[in-house]
């Protein structure tokens, strides 16, 4: 049984018989030029009730960093969070696919980046300074990569200062559908009608087998994005396959669906753990990751019981983290949440555990 990630996880019935269905044609034109890639422009609109141009792409990594290519030029700086994926987990990719510019990381309040750590970022690195990088872009991560969410209004804060400041907004939204599945909210409420310009849309932690798509929500600012595609090897000669996903995906609130059901099965995690003394969760989660301390001695009796997640620590405590995901068991999840307390002392450890950081 797997909480290490939404990435173990196969695909939804649904996509998977998207597939097969695209799979049906035996033949259909290359490179996007396919009726289902073409239909997907339409679709997306609506979803996001305006114009939007949409490029599948098969990784979260590219999508991030052709996204951010768009408007960062190579001097540019990129503010994010220092636990941000762009940073942290992209192995330089938003340097070599802005061809040079550097991501700026920032410290966070409770996972996340919000307008006054900004302002004060604002403040080191004004513009004009030959010396320094020139402030470019703001990206910030939905869910955040500690599980927070952001709410609109603390977007909309974010994003209009940095407007101010002329810097572009992105979002990664590896796990967008987790996002608007807990803030009940309209995908245009947490995107651009709160001033983002580029969103990567999650699919594949959500469902899918393989597939993210870059949303550029003023159209115009697309113009160079199918030229810096291609030349970073992601323009797929048989598009239709990741546009079959896509498209499946956003149908009849699928997507949605699927993101309900992880985040439910995070909150009955949540819950349970939430009641073992010595378990201390980084926050209540209302979508479908969190971190948690919890004694050595209860991630051993976890690990032996056939339970899979990430975890990292010394001889009395290790700091985790759990993920759920649209096929997740709630047998598998109730099972996680006995075995933790069977294991548990039923006190609270004599000295505080503390969040240990990422090896
Ligand atoms: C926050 C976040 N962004 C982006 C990604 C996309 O990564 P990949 O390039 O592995 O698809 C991930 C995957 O772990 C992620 O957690």
């Amino acid at each position: 049984v797997n909480f290490a990630s939404d990435n173990t996880t196969g695909a939804a019935p649904e996509i998977a018989a998207a597939l097969a269905r695209a799979n049906q044609d035996a033949h259909a034109m290359p490179y996007g030029n396919d009726p289902l890639t073409k239909r997907l422009t339409a679709k997306f609109s609506r979803l996001f009730e305006r114009e939007v141009a949409v490029f599948p792409i098969a990784t979260g990594t590219a999508a991030n960093v052709l996204g951010l290519s768009l408007s960062v030029p190579p001097y540019g700086g990129i503010f994010c969070l220092e636990s941000s994926h762009i940073y942290e987990d992209e192995c330089g990719a938003a340097e070599m696919y802005t061809g040079g510019a550097r991501p700026l990381p920032l410290p966070g309040r409770d996972g996340k980046l919000l307008a006054p750590e900004l302002a004060k970022a604002l403040s080191l690195y004004k513009p004009g300074n030959v010396h320094r990088v020139q402030p470019a872009a703001v990206s910030i991560t939905q869910i955040g990569e500690l599980g927070h969410i952001y709410s609109p209004g603390e977007i909309a804060r974010l994003a209009k200062l940095a407007k101010r400041h002329g810097l572009v907004v992105h979002m990664d939204g590896a796990r967008f559908a987790n996002a608007v599945a807990a803030l009940g909210c309209r995908p245009a409420d947490i995107t651009w009608r709160a001033g983002v310009d580029i969103l990567t849309f999650g699919g594949t932690k959500n469902g899918c087998f393989g597939t993210e798509a870059v949303i550029v929500f003023d159209k115009a600012k697309a113009a160079s994005f199918a030229y810096r595609r291609k030349r970073a090897g992601h323009l797929f000669s048989k598009m239709r396959f990741l546009s079959a996903q896509l498209d499946a995906y956003i149908d009849k609130g699928l997507w949605l669906a699927l993101a309900g059901h992880a985040n439910a099965m995070m909150r009955r995690l949540a819950n349970g753990l939430a009641r073992l003394p010595d378990v201390e969760l980084n926050h209540m989660p209302r979508g479908n990751l969190v971190f948690l301390n919890m004694p050595a001695a209860m991630v051993r009796a976890l690990e032996k019981a056939g339970y899979a997640f990430y975890h990292w620590g010394n001889a009395r405590w290790h700091t985790a983290r759990l993920v759920t995901a649209f096929s997740t068991d709630p047998g598998h999840v109730d099972g996680f949440v006995a075995t933790a307390r069977a294991a548990s002392s039923g006190r609270k450890p004599k000295q505080p555990m503390a969040f240990l950081p990422r090896p």
